[in-house]
């Protein structure tokens, strides 16, 4: 079955717009696995502008409890590397980051940072961190992504869905090729697939039909939902998606 992992950085992001403790991450954390999200995302960014040091204690408290992986994204840096060292997290997810930057913008360039990336995984892999890299779908990065180190590479949704979301059928279209053949290579190539970024009700069922996609991690747009009708309804509603995608590519293919 498809995974769900949803990403909590946006409840951070309300809460340290007011500079106080309320609403929690983690609390927002414990709903999801309540509501039966197979994972929880944090993103400890460099300049903490949404989730902090004392979150991912807290969520990786919960996981443990929870028996759920926790997903830590971060910058390839030595502090991140560290910070994860300790935290032991299930999973790391090595994403770019520019402070200028509104999210995370582009893949990571594992051919021009091979070096840097190939020792933050094998170090993160001493504590038994499964790491993954979030990359755009070219083969190239896909091929340098086991050259690395990395057992999973997330590959990057966010301009496939701003092209469907803009109406740009044509480009929209032409992604989500590169995304279904860099999703066939980097299984044929023994990494588990995920995906992610942008993903809404409109755009997740022509990703989720893509059957070498093991896992979605998806935020912005669930806690945006979470606004009007909870968490749980909205991840349900998604879930719901995530699986009719899977059936109807099965009935399809049959
Ligand atoms: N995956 C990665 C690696 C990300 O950096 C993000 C954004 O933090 C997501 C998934 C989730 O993207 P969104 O918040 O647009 O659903």
């Amino acid at each position: 079955m498809l995974r769900l992992g949803v990403n909590i950085d946006h409840v951070a992001t309300i809460r340290n717009a007011r500079g106080s403790s309320y609403p929690e991450p983690v609390r927002a954390a414990e709903l999801a696995l309540a509501a039966g999200a197979d994972g929880i995302t944090a993103h400890l960014r460099e300049d903490r502008r949404h989730i902090s040091d004392a979150d991912i204690a807290l969520l990786t408290d919960l996981c443990l409890k929870r028996g759920k992986p926790l997903n830590f994204e971060m910058a390839v840096t030595d502090e991140m590397v560290g910070i994860a060292l300790q935290a032991r997290p299930h999973a790391a997810c090595l994403v770019p980051e520019r402070r200028e930057e509104v999210t995370t913008e582009g893949g990571l360039d594992v051919v021009k940072g091979a070096n840097r990336i190939a020792d933050a995984t094998a170090r993160l892999r001493t504590v038994g961190a499964r790491v993954s890299l979030f990359i755009e779908a070219d083969p190239v990065q896909i091929r340098a992504s086991v050259e690395a180190g990395a057992q999973v590479v997330e590959l990057h949704t966010g301009a496939y869905c701003d092209a469907a979301r803009e109406g740009d059928a044509d480009k929209a279209a032409a992604i989500l090729e590169r995304l279904k053949a860099g999703a066939a290579l980097a299984a044929d190539l023994g990494l588990e697939v995920h995906a992610g970024h942008g993903i809404d009700y409109a755009t997740v069922k022509p990703i989720a039909a893509i059957p070498q996609i093991a896992e979605l991690n998806i935020g912005h747009f669930l806690i945006g939902e979470a606004i009007f009708v909870g968490l749980p309804q909205a991840m349900q509603r998604m879930r719901i998606l995530m699986d009719a995608a899977r059936l109807e590519r099965l009935e399809a293919t049959a």
